[in-house]
């Protein structure tokens, strides 16, 4: 354990600077314009494996953006470990509130700025160092130890989800270990045990075949845009309720001993209304307390509405189309095709007379519940212990990372979250970073869970 950190804390630089090198290349997974930019990042990835020593490695091309696969597999009588996580990163607008460009990785106060700091290249990059440390330092691994990762978790992971149904045998391990989460605060690392679902939709409401002159069918014609606003307040009920029939009915309520251990917690609720710039908590379910309404409860958010006259001054229209986009986070045991079919079906029914609704449905992923007192997470927490000096928290985390569930399904095995971002580092937004002492802590927690994983 010395040698190790003596090596992790000697290399620091270097392995920051290679961190840059791969946060330079703007890997968005959503726009066409950065197809190239995903093929650069896979090679780079695939090269760092090869590099520190990992073999069989590919990049395996899919219909969307490539798979990296890498394995080192000469424990004989160990477990095999496999590691995922996604080099593709969100886009990054709005670009001018960046206090340095997304793309030119920078260091402030011990933080490293740039766009997938935290999610996930940072993170994921760490276990490639805690593998080449190890093999450093003993030219060998602990364990057997497999990489695969993607470049589409930002938008649902719709290739790697088959793949891994379809090539069991290759990715075939004991425990899939995952950082791409959070700890619970700085200095207090946390294992995450669940994670939310979700599921999107998207409706366009018509009236009439034009917009129409609101002088001269104004007072007597349907508004397009009151229809939508209209049809969208029968989501919800007066206590933030969703009202769709049938919404909560698969939704597993959270025992009193979990809910205790929720509130245990102690989230400083007051601290996080001034780091918003909010006078109260309340969206969501008001007979919940806020804790659970983001962790361990459904939602039903309209992300998007529009219709009508956007551009400068006034306009006397009434508009004869408005749109809305919807998405859920969901909770066990709750299915997201069925949760669509329940929203669609309820925009139909409910759809305000003189109108018609078409629903399309887009994405889904599946909620993902592991209990906490398993093996592989009882050497995650002592893996944390050892670095960090502390047990770490157990918590239920409102994101998604739907692949989550669907690793559990087809490998059957025990998928550990060992997170090491820290909640206030803009994920998603401008000025995304991640704090430098959880880089080299990182990197020590992993080798210490590979090598308990052994023991
Ligand atoms: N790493 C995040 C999920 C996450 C966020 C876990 C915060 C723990 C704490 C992941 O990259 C993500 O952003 N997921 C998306 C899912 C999606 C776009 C299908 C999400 O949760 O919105
Ligand atoms: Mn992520
Ligand atoms: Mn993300």
């Amino acid at each position: 354990m010395k040698d190790l950190s003596a090596l992790v804390s000697n290399n620091h630089n270097q392995n920051v600077e290679e961190l840059k090198e791969l946060l330079r290349i703007p890997s968005i997974s959503s726009l066409s314009e950065h197809k190239e930019d995903i093929q650069k990042a896979a090679s780079w990835i695939a090269n760092k494996l090869e590099s520190i020593g990992m073999e069989h490695v590919e990049i395996i091309q899919t219909n969307g953006h490539p798979i990296i696969y890498g394995d080192w597999l000469h424990q004989e009588n160990a477990p095999t470990v496999l590691v995922y996580g996604h080099y593709d990163v969100q886009p990054v607008d709005p670009i001018h509130l960046w206090e340095t460009p997304p793309f030119e990785p920078t260091i402030r106060d011990e933080k490293i700025f740039a766009r997938g700091a935290t999610d996930d290249k940072g993170q994921t990059f760490l276990h490639i160092k805690a593998v080449e440390t190890l093999l450093k330092l003993e030219n060998k691994l602990p364990v057997n130890v497999k990489f695969c990762i993607e470049g589409e978790e930002e938008i649902g992971s719709p290739n790697l989800s088959p793949f891994l149904f379809d090539h069991k045998e290759k990715l075939s391990c004991d425990v899939v270990v995952i950082s791409d989460s959070d700890m619970w605060d700085k200095g207090i690392p946390a294992i995450t045990y669940s994670l939310r679902g979700l599921c999107s939709l998207e409706f366009s409401l018509k009236t009439a075949n034009s917009d129409l002159h609101s002088g001269m069918f104004g007072g007597g014609v349907q508004n397009a845009n009151h229809l939508l606003v209209q049809l969208l307040s029968t989501l919800h009920d007066a206590n933030g309720k969703i009202n769709v029939d049938h919404f909560y009915d698969d939704v597993v309520e959270l025992t009193e001993f979990e809910k205790e251990q929720i509130k245990a917690l102690g989230l400083d609720e007051e601290k996080l209304k001034r780091s918003l710039g909010l006078t109260d908590l309340t969206g969501g379910e008001n007979n919940f307390p806020y804790p659970e309404r983001i962790s361990s409860r459904p939602t039903l958010e309209i992300n998007g509405l529009w219709g009508g006259f956007q551009g400068e001054g006034t306009k006397t229209v009434i508009p004869n189309e408005a749109h809305a986009k919807i998405t859920c986070r969901l909770v066990n045991n709750q299915n997201p095709e069925k949760i669509q079919g329940l929203i669609k079906k309820h925009l139909e029914e409910h759809a305000p007379k003189g109108c018609t609704v078409k629903v399309s449905l887009r994405d889904i992923g599946n909620p993902f519940l592991t209990p906490i007192d398993s093996p592989m997470i009882k050497k995650a927490a002592q893996a944390y212990q050892n670095v960090y000096g502390k047990a770490p928290v157990y918590k239920r985390e409102g994101g998604s990372i739907p692949i989550v569930s669907d690793f559990n399904q087809s490998l059957d095995v025990p998928v550990v979250l060992m997170g090491f971002g820290l909640p206030d580092e803009n994920l998603h937004a401008p000025n995304e970073h991640f704090n430098l002492e959880n880089f080299d802590k990182g990197i020590l927690t992993i080798c210490s869970f590979l090598e308990l994983l052994n023991d």
